[in-house]
């Protein structure tokens, strides 16, 4: 039995509903040997999913750019998705999808025959951040970007960001945020955003970065707040005199930063363009 997690729980795998403590997968499955793979992680709140279609668009944007071909519509993952969440009976929840390109002999290149590639589903309870965490804040600490330059992917092969958090926890603090050739990508599981002289920043949506579903979502909340939105390059020192700093990704939403290296962030207090984005997050899960 795994510990911490609900082994009682009903999982899809490959067209299946198990129980998560007997669902197997091969030890050939590719998404073992190579991290030959890719997911996708979409929140729900009451039951209601959030921002589906676009990160079911993500997923199959990352399928195709792993050329793994599953059959599989959009309305048939959407209604993986939801009915996965019912099935759970949970509230705040999220959904987990992985896919990866199924099993086959060992070898580096992908297999002549076409492969059944193997899906899982499994929806687990999420807490959404508390007053503790939208209040205090959340420590970073900076280091350079080690992963490769496909970021993004939602790819499985996930052992950059891994050892990124890892640095995090070793460091006592809550994340990292990474610079390639100096400038700006992102944390290790969560985008991250600047705020200077009261213009939101955010680096570009190109292959260093996975664009998190709230990246458009924040923007879009930034637009209605009447806060400026630019999307560019960031160098490091910008990052290190910004007013405030924030991270976002569906189970975190949007947090502030309040201390980067050691040192505060701004006044070391949440600022209030963090305010204006979370209340403007907090009224769009109230009306879903
Ligand atoms: N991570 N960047 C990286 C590297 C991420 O892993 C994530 C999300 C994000 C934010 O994306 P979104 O806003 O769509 O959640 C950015 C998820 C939550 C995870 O790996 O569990």
């Amino acid at each position: 039995m795994i510990p911490d997690v609900d082994n009682e729980c009903l999982v899809y795998l490959n067209g299946d509903y198990v129980r998560l403590g007997d669902a197997k997968v091969s030890v050939l499955d590719r998404g073992f040997i190579f991290g030959d793979g890719i997911y996708e992680v979409v929140p729900a709140y009451d039951g209601k999913p959030f921002r589906m279609k676009q990160h079911l668009a993500r997923l199959e944007r990352s399928l195709g750019a792993v050329r793994i071909e599953t059959g599989k519509s959009t309305a048939e993952w959407e209604h993986l998705v939801v009915d996965m969440i019912k099935r759970s009976g949970l509230g705040d929840c999220m959904a987990y999808l992985q896919v990866t390109r199924g099993v086959a002999k060992r070898d580096h290149g992908f297999p002549l025959h076409a492969l059944r590639p193997t899906i899982f589903c499994m929806v687990s309870p999420f807490t959404r951040p508390d007053a503790h965490k939208r209040e205090q804040g959340m420590s970073v600490v900076g280091m350079p970007d080690e992963r490769w330059l496909h970021c993004e992917i939602k790819s499985v092969s996930l052992l950059g960001n891994v050892l990124a958090k890892q640095f995090a926890v070793d460091a006592g603090v809550d994340d990292v945020i990474q610079f390639r050739d100096g400038n700006l990508s992102e944390g290790s599981s969560c985008n991250i955003w600047v705020v200077k002289g009261g213009t939101l920043l955010a680096p570009l949506r190109d292959h260093f970065i996975l664009e998190g579903i709230r990246y458009a979502f924040l923007a879009e909340l930034a637009a209605e707040a009447g806060v400026a939105f630019e999307s560019r390059v960031i160098a490091r020192a910008e990052v290190e005199h910004a007013d405030e700093l924030l991270l976002s990704s569906a189970t975190k939403e949007v947090l502030p930063i309040v201390r980067y290296d050691g040192r505060p962030v701004g006044n070391g207090r949440p600022g209030p363009v963090y305010a204006k984005l979370r209340a403007g997050y907090d009224r769009a899960i109230a009306r879903l």
